[in-house]
């Protein structure tokens, strides 16, 4: 867990650096390695047969351009779509990777802020971090309590926070999660306040301009999660 004591504001990826390259790709991964981020934020879900593929929606419609629930496809047919066309033909040929792909591009290199997308797949989240030896450098997140819950229970001393879209410190600390993740949008003094007498580091997403970047660095946050990590690393003078 040592990198929940760093005295510095980490700068996360959100789904990759996804204002480069198509969101959750192996390329926006890569991209956030090379632009400096100290950590990339990915979505997860299961295929059919029980994979766990890193994809945001429900459904492979918007990335792919091809209809289908990521719940009802098998890996196969999942691993066969491009998911890179849409944002730039670049990108053609990308595929929507496994979680074990990117941990294994990760590993040694950067921090990985899981979000569980579903309920149920905890306790294989856990087993691949773990498989690849990534337990001390990954954050699990989840707007799903439940899943928070049972990655607390199930995670052995693996950070796990809560993401919120309003404000409720109140639930993470009912919860016992060491890191609250409010939209930035209501990032507030009484938040920071109230997450600081109870020792829970605070990390905001999504940044997606220069002020909400200086705002977020002004009230002392510990980590931004942002679609470009060039622009939080300028708001806090490292570029
Ligand atoms: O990590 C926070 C952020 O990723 C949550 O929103 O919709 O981009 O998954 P969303
Ligand atoms: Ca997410």
């Amino acid at each position: 867990m040592a990198w929940l004591d760093a005295d510095r504001c980490l700068v996360i990826a959100h789904r990759g650096a996804s204002s480069a390259a198509p969101e959750n790709t192996m390329a926006a991964f890569a991209i956030a390695i090379d632009l400096g981020a100290d950590g990339i934020e990915l979505d997860v879900r299961r295929s059919r047969e029980g994979q766990l593929v890193v994809i945001h929606d429900a459904s492979v419609d918007r990335v792919t351009g091809t209809a289908g629930e990521v719940a009802s496809m098998s890996l196969e047919e999942i691993r066969g779509l491009d998911a890179g066309s849409r944002f730039n033909q670049r990108f053609a040929g990308e595929r929507i990777p496994t979680l074990r792909e990117v941990l294994s591009l990760a590993r040694g290199r950067l921090l990985v802020d899981i979000e569980l997308k579903v309920a149920g797949i905890e306790s294989q989240v856990l087993e691949a971090v773990r498989g690849a030896g990534m337990h001390e450098n990954v954050l699990i997140t989840s707007f799903l309590e439940d899943a928070v819950a049972a990655s607390i229970a199930q995670g052995r001393g693996i950070p796990v926070g809560l993401l919120k879209e309003t404000s409720d410190v109140d639930r993470a600390s009912e919860l016992g999660v060491p890191v609250y993740l409010p939209s930035i949008r209501v990032l507030s003094g009484q938040i920071m306040h109230e997450c600081s007498v109870r020792g829970v580091r605070v990390i905001p997403w999504t940044v997606r301009s220069e002020e909400e970047a200086r705002r977020a660095v002004e009230f002392g946050v510990h980590g931004i999660i942002a679609d470009d990590p060039t622009l939080i690393r300028s708001a806090l003078g490292r570029s």
